[in-house]
Formats: structure tokens, sequence, C-alpha cells
């Protein structure tokens, strides 16, 4: 019998570093031997604090001391997930908050959170475009099928306009909180070593879709925090090279492709 994937993607012996990046918005984030990757939760603090990703739930402890670092856990309102990934909300039946309500996109709540046994149906879930205040701050939320997942989203932060993007514009390696570096070869051949993006189409449309909104901040949830004065790097990466699916899977060829 091979290894479980739980183990492999339970990273629990991570060191997990909390900063500021914005105002009242905080990375949370460790770095992972296994990929050679940080994997990063956001908390946007306002009246009704939102976490974005709770990391896998081997890390998620570990986290969820950071969070305490800011606020009562208690206070917690929000914990947003972006696809239907472990990393994304694998911690979440660890979270020790009363109040916390799941927040997903539809895709999310129709494919993924209804129809099975044991998983938490108590969630909230946004189509295109919907919004959601949380006291001084607005989310809004963008559909952004087959950019890596079906049910895939993103949340654009209006009064800051921070970007939380999931897994578009992450990097490899363990670097600054906000990267001041050109890292975006570095991404296109972590995109091909891994084999997230099916095809570039929905990936290039997205892109043009985020560049409109001018995000201050981009958020990623592997890699560093990209400013407005990198953002162009990154984007102009994904529209002028091929990353999408070719064979090869976290690193492993797929023989039985021709
Ligand atoms: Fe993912
Ligand atoms: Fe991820």
């Amino acid at each position: 019998m091979p290894e479980t994937s739980r183990v492999q993607y339970s990273p629990k012996d991570v060191d997990v570093e909390i900063s500021e990046i914005g105002d009242g918005i905080y990375r949370i984030a460790g770095f992972d031997n296994t990929f050679g990757i940080t994997y990063n939760q956001f908390l946007v603090n306002d009246e009704k604090p939102m976490l974005v990703h709770t990391g896998p739930i081997g890390m998620y402890t570990k986290v969820e001391e950071k969070i305490k670092e800011i606020i009562p856990l208690q206070k917690l309102t929000y914990v947003a997930f972006l696809h239907f990934e472990s990393d994304e909300w694998g911690g979440m039946a660890l979270l020790d908050s009363a109040h916390a309500r799941l927040v997903c996109s539809d895709l999310s709540s129709k494919l993924n959170l209804t129809g099975w046994y044991n998983v938490p149906a108590d969630h909230i879930s946004f189509w295109d475009n919907e919004t959601l205040k949380t006291g001084k701050r607005q989310f809004r939320f963008i559909m952004t099928p087959h950019v890596h997942h079906w049910d895939s989203m993103m949340i654009f932060e209006e009064t800051t306009k921070s970007l939380f993007p999931s897994d578009l514009f992450i990097q490899p390696g363990n670097n600054k909180p906000v990267i001041s570096d050109d890292l975006s070869e570095s991404m296109i051949n972590l995109y091909k070593g891994v084999g997230i993006f099916s095809s570039e189409i929905p990936v290039r449309r997205t892109t043009k879709r985020l560049m409109d909104l001018s995000p201050e901040m981009v958020y990623p949830m592997h890699g560093s925090c990209i400013d407005k004065s990198m953002f162009s790097k990154y984007t102009d990466a994904l529209i002028k090279n091929n990353f999408a699916y070719s064979g090869v899977l976290l690193g492993r060829t797929l023989e039985t492709i021709s």
C-alpha cells in the first residue's frame, strides 16, 4: 500500500508566521518542504472578520494560534474557501468559533457541499458580482470557472482594492511577505510542472478581468503578495506564455498521454 495522501498533504511541522500586509489584512504563512511552497491564509479584520482559506488540516492549529493574536476566535465571522480543495478549508473542522460561517461559490455549494455524508452543510454561497459587507469593508465575489477548478472563485475587497486570487499568481519558495522580485518565470514553470490549468483560455480571460480591477495588492495562496508595481509582470507572463497541462501532474509525467 502506498503512503496515504493525507499524511503527505498535512504539513504539521511547519513554522507559521503572521505579518500585516495591508491595513488590518494579515498573511498567516507556513512553508512546506514537501512541495516547496508556502500555504498562506489571510485574516481580514473588520466588524465581522473574514479568514480567506484555512490551510490544510495539519497546519490549522498553528494558523488558529496566529488568528488569536489579532482577534478573539469567537469574533471570526466568515471563513471563505475559493475552490473545493483541502488547503482551502481542510482546517475548518478544527475551527473553534461558534459564529464562523463557511463562504464559497454557488458552484462549490451545489457540487461539493451538498449531497455528502458528514460534510458541514451550513454555508453561504455567492454568484458572480454579488457582494458581502463586513463592516467598513465590502467583498465582491468573482466567478472564475475552469481557472484551476470548475467551482473556482476569487474575492476582491473593494475598499482597499485587495485581490484574493487563490492559486492564480502563485510562486514557489519561501520569500518575503511582499515580493519585490519578478518571479513570474518561476510561476509559469510551477504551473507547467503541476498541471493545475487545463487550458490557458479561461485563465487569460480572468487575468484580463482582474487587470481591469487595478488591485493595489494581490494575496495569492502560495508565495508572496504582489503589489501593484509588480502585478503587470505576472499578468504579462500569463498572457504571453503557455502553461496549461501537458501530461505532467504534480511533477510526474503521465505516460499514457501522447
Ligand atoms: Fe487549489
Ligand atoms: Fe492552493
